[in-house]
Formats: C-alpha cells, sequence, structure tokens
C-alpha cells in the first residue's frame, strides 16, 4: 500500500474515534446536572439551568457547593403570611420559598395513615409514645432533642390534619410557613428574623424594598436542632477564598478606605 495513502487512512480514523470520544463527552456534560443547596444540606437542593440564554439562576461554590450568586432572587418564591409588625412591607414585597415540594412524606401522611381510620381515632394527649413505624422512616426522630424533652410531635404537627403544622391556638400553619409555627415559641428569634438580624434575606436591601425571607427550616431540622459542633445544629463552614479581582486590578486595598470621609 502507498505510504502516503495508509497515512492518510491511519489519519482519518483517528479523527474518527477522536471526535466520537467528544461527541460522547459533550453529551455526558450535558446529562450531568449540576446541583446545589440553598441554605441546609440536603433540605435545601436546587439544580443549575439557564432562566434565559447566558443567564443561568445560581452560581455555586466549587468547594461547597452552596449557592453564591442568584439570577432571579425571587424565582419558585411565593407572598409571606402575615406577620405582626411587617406590615410596613407592601403586599407582595415579602417573600419566601414553599419547603412542601422538598417533603416527600407530607403527601402522603393523611392518605393512608393519620386519617382517624388508620390508626383508629386521633391521639387524646400530646405525651412521647414510642412510634417505631415513624422512625423506620424518618430515622431522625428516634433520639428526639428538640426542646430537651419537654415538647414533642403535637406541640409542631396539628393533630387531626397531619399534613399541616399548628398554632397556639389549635389553628393549621403551613409548611410553607415555619416562621409561624417556631415563632410561637421563639418570639425573639422570630422578631429578629422578621427585622432582617437573624437567618438571611436576599433581594432589594431598601427598606420596604421586594426580599425573599428563608424561612427557619431552610436552615435548621426542626427534629434535630442541636446537631454539630456548636451543639446548635451547624459546624463551621471554611470560608470561601476571595473572587477573582477584576482585569486591571493589582490588589484590593481600596477596601481598606472608607469611601465617606468624616
Ligand atoms: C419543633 C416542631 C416539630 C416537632 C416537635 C416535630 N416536628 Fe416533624 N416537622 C416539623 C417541621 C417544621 C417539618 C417540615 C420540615 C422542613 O420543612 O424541612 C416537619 C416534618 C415532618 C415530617 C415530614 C418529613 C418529610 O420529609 O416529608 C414527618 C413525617 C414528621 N415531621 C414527623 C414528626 C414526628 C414523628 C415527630 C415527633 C417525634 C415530629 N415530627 C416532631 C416540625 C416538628
Ligand atoms: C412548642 C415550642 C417550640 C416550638 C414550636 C419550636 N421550638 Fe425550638 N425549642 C423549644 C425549646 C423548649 C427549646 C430548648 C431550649 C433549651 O433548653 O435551651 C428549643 C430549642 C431550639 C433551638 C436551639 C437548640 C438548643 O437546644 O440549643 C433551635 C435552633 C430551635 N429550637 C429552633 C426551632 C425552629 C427552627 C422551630 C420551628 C421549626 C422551633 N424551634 C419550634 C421549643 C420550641
Ligand atoms: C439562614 C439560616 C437561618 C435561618 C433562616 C434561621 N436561622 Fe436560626 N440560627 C441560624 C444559625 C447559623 C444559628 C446559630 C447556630 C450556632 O450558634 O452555632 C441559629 C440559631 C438559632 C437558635 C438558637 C439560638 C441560641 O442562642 O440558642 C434558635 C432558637 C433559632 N436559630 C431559631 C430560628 C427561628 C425561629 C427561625 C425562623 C423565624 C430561624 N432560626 C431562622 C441560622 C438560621
Amino acid at each position: 500500500m502507498n505510504r502516503n495513502l495508509s497515512r492518510t487512512l491511519i489519519l482519518a480514523l483517528f479523527c474518527n474515534v477522536a471526535v466520537s470520544v467528544f461527541a460522547q463527552e459533550a453529551g455526558k456534560q450535558e446529562a450531568k446536572e449540576t446541583v446545589c443547596f440553598e441554605s441546609r444540606k440536603g433540605a435545601s437542593e436546587i439544580t443549575k439551568r439557564e432562566i434565559k440564554p447566558g443567564l443561568p439562576n445560581i452560581k455555586c461554590s466549587a468547594t461547597t457547593d452552596a449557592v453564591l450568586w442568584y439570577g432571579d432572587p425571587y424565582e419558585g418564591t411565593v407572598p409571606m403570611s402575615k406577620v405582626p409588625l411587617l406590615d410596613k412591607i407592601p403586599e407582595g414585597n415579602a417573600v419566601v420559598k414553599p419547603r412542601t415540594e422538598k417533603l416527600s412524606l407530607v403527601p402522603t401522611c393523611t392518605l393512608a395513615c393519620h386519617n382517624g381510620v388508620t390508626p383508629a381515632g386521633f391521639p387524646k394527649h400530646k405525651k412521647p409514645v414510642p412510634i417505631p413505624t415513624m422512625e423506620a422512616m424518618v430515622p431522625e426522630v428516634k433520639d428526639f432533642q428538640h426542646g430537651r424533652g419537654r415538647i414533642w410531635c403535637l406541640d409542631c404537627h396539628h393533630p387531626t390534619k397531619r399534613n399541616l403544622l399548628v398554632d397556639h391556638f389549635g389553628d393549621p400553619v403551613s409548611f410553607d410557613q415555619p416562621q409561624l409555627l417556631c415563632g410561637k415559641c421563639h418570639g425573639d428569634k422570630l422578631r429578629d428574623w422578621r427585622d432582617g438580624i437573624h437567618g438571611k434575606r436576599i433581594g432589594e436591601f431598601a427598606s420596604t424594598g421586594k426580599k425573599r425571607w428563608f424561612v427557619c427550616t431552610e436552615c435548621h431540622n426542626p427534629h434535630n436542632v442541636q446537631n454539630g459542633a456548636h451543639q446548635r445544629g451547624f459546624t463551621q463552614l471554611q470560608p470561601e477564598a476571595p473572587p477573582q479581582l477584576p482585569f486591571g486590578m493589582k490588589d484590593a486595598k481600596h477596601e481598606k478606605q472608607h469611601p465617606i470621609h468624616h
């Protein structure tokens, strides 16, 4: 065989293989989703996608997978329920992200079980009782710690409507508005959270601008609030490295100077 021809054939073969490998890799990359978490790992996952061409819904940390930036901070949010003293904010400007979509068991709570028939009737008291079936489904309630032995399931879950939480009057509270539940016992935290001192808000920082409040359960696991190095449910994260400086900037010394002269 002519030497040149065989070379061309080998080259063509190689290119073919290379192209198909490249195509496979590209396919794999397209299929692989980037899933990050917003606040509590395992309970606030969000998938990266484009809101419109070139605009991602989120940017995530390469070291922790935590969301660091939002393309649209209000995406998927609903109005916050009425919270006393938050009425200065125009209606629709205080929003929260619903929890229901993250809770896989809740939609079935009142269907097969807790329907008044299986088991028969509803509990007559709120005292702790062993619940092996629940422990098998939600292992975290096995050694329930929240309140250090002074509170139990029906202090938070509605006794007859199990797909809802409960306030101090016995009225139902949505899983999407847990601040109304937690606030019935943690009034000080509710106040700080409402005013933006506790927890997290994103959006327009002007006093009555539109903002998303992260709800209590986006950060705290209500069944296990003490876990972690500080016995408060959180382990400390390594701070992120500073972001890359803009093109042409040598250092960030200017940040040490106060922009307003006194
Ligand atoms: C301090 C209040 C509180 C107490 C006490 C409590 N829960 Fe919950 N529970 C909640 C909240 C709030 C949620 C929703 C969590 C979220 O949004 O991530 C929840 C969620 C659940 C779910 C749904 C989980 C899912 O993934 O769909 C089950 C089941 C449950 N609790 C069972 C129990 C049992 C059993 C007990 C008693 C051992 C209990 N809870 C005690 C507040 C409480
Ligand atoms: C029925 C009353 C009640 C409700 C409702 C309630 N808590 Fe608690 N919570 C307590 C008590 C009591 C303690 C224990 C305080 C202590 O002994 O230090 C506690 C402790 C805590 C702690 C501190 C952990 C610790 O013990 O050091 C956190 C965090 C917490 N709760 C968050 C929440 C969140 C979030 C919600 C809503 C999902 C909530 N709580 C709802 C009564 C309640
Ligand atoms: C953005 C996340 C976030 C949100 C939202 C949030 N918290 Fe917290 N919370 C924290 C952190 C972080 C701590 C401090 C933990 C520590 O001390 O290690 C904390 C601590 C607490 C404590 C214990 C404080 C103490 O001094 O013992 C309580 C109680 C509490 N939060 C209740 C709430 C309630 C009620 C809500 C909703 C109204 C809420 N949190 C919303 C992150 C959050």
